[in-house]
């Protein structure tokens, strides 16, 4: 079996680290039950382009339990961690190509690794496995039945490709289900965003000024985080709408040259490019820092950070920090790469359990429909998305109630008004 692993000798603790996070999904293993009888996915090979971490990694068993013939690589060169993907390779067979740390020559190796593999399904996060299918192995693609996307980045350079006529097969765009982006993007990466900052550099938050760039689904988890722990919390936005959400949730919102003079601490999470550039490094007080969490490593400028440079170093495991001719020292945290993922461990499984739920169902929707849908980005069907979402209050024992007859006819009628 070929892969490309750090050190098979870390298998045995990411087998113990993917059980602890195998226990907090629920849904997830509920769902791999049912495929190992039913097999909704046999002789299907799947590649998987996704983080390589432990709730990655009970998916991928789902996914094999339910018969396809998986080959996993990494999504982001930062976010392996290196004793699951060890784990994979040697307790189930599964052939992975991931290195926390690969260069940018690695990381695309590792996707060329996994497309010599010939998937029929792809499972993409950020769609660098569909990018490099259609750009560089288009020979390939009439082997390709379907896919799915995880991510809002991935999402918009598909509908890019089908409004652009190039998408050559259908995609599941799993980041638009409700139980997908309203949880995973917001208190998932609420939660372990801040938990990347902490981790990468042991600071308070009460007390400081938190800029959070970008009020989507993720901005405003890491802003409602921030808060709740004591930061002062400043917003840009350039969609008006959402700019009025963040004032109207009690946040000071303003021009990001503005929030540049008074942060502590930047967080770009928008999912766009040069969000935090020169302009807003030249005033940027001594000692502020920056990190991002949004996809690509693009939303900090890094390259112009560098050339404001007279000296760089790292101080700390996951701190670069530059030193400005004026004397200001400015601190970049991971690379500008997702700090959730690079600095701590993503987001907690408990969460991941509905994002990779979807992906399940929606591997097994693609297995059986597949060859029906057209080349363009398709949304979750509802009684997925509704489903996950019965799974997981089950799992949680919480009850709801449900519509009286009396109400249904109600809510589906116009004849009664004041009464
Ligand atoms: N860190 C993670 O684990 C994680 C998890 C989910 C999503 N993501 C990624 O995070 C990014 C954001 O995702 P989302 O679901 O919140 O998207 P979203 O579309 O809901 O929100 C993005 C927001 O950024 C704003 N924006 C765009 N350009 C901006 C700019 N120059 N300055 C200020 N604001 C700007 C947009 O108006 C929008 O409101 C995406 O790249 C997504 O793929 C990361």
């Amino acid at each position: 079996m070929d892969y490309d692993v750090k050190d098979l000798a870390l298998a045995d603790e990411g087998k113990l680290a993917i059980e602890w996070a195998g226990r907090q999904m629920p849904v997830v293993q509920s769902i791999a039950e049912r495929f190992g009888k039913e097999k909704p996915l046999a002789g299907l090979r799947l590649g998987a382009c996704l983080h390589v971490t432990t709730e990655t990694a009970n998916l991928v068993l789902a996914l094999k339990a339910g018969g396809a013939e998986v080959l996993l690589c990494a999504s982001n060169p930062l976010s392996t961690q290196d004793d699951v993907a060890a784990s994979l390779v040697k307790h189930y067979e599964i052939p992975v190509f991931a290195l926390k740390g690969e260069d940018n020559d690695t990381y695309y190796r590792h996707l060329n690794a996994l497309l010599d593999g010939r998937p029929q399904l792809t499972m993409d996060d950020g769609a660098d496995l569909v990018s490099v299918l259609h750009s560089e192995r288009q020979q390939q693609l009439s082997e390709v039945v379907a896919g799915t996307e995880e991510t809002t980045t991935g999402v918009i350079r598909l509908r890019s490709m089908a409004e652009g006529g190039v998408l050559k097969y259908p995609i599941i765009a799993v980041n638009d289900a409700d139980t997908k982006h309203f949880f995973d993007n917001r208190y998932g990466t609420g939660q372990s965003t801040i938990d990347g900052v902490l981790r990468a550099t042991n600071i308070l938050l009460a007390g400081k000024t938190v800029v959070v760039c970008g009020y989507g689904w993720c901005g405003k988890g890491v802003a409602m985080r921030a808060d709740g722990m004591g930061a002062s919390v400043v917003v840009t936005e350039v969609d008006p709408l959402r700019a009025l959400e963040a004032a109207m949730d009690g946040y000071r919102v303003m021009k990001g040259v503005d929030a540049a003079r008074m942060g502590d601490l930047f967080v770009t999470l928008t999912g766009d490019l040069g969000v935090l550039r020169r302009e807003h490094f030249e005033v940027m007080k001594d000692g502020a820092i920056v990190a991002n969490s949004g996809h690509f490593n693009v939303e900090i400028d890094i390259p112009a950070l560098e050339s404001l440079a007279v000296s760089q170093r790292t101080i700390r495991r996951y701190i670069r920090e530059y030193t400005l001719a004026d004397g200001r020292r400015l601190c970049l945290l991971g690379e500008g790469r997702l700090i959730n993922l690079a600095a701590a461990e993503g987001h907690p499984p408990s969460v991941m359990d509905m994002s990779f739920a979807n992906q399940a169902l929606c591997s097994e929707y693609v297995a059986q429909h597949g060859q029906s849908l057209t080349n363009t980005v398709h949304p979750v069907p509802a009684e997925i998305d509704k489903e996950i979402a019965r799974l997981k209050l089950a799992t949680m024992e919480i009850e709801i109630d449900t519509l009286t007859p009396e109400q249904e006819t109600y809510l589906n009628s116009w004849e009664m008004g004041t009464t």
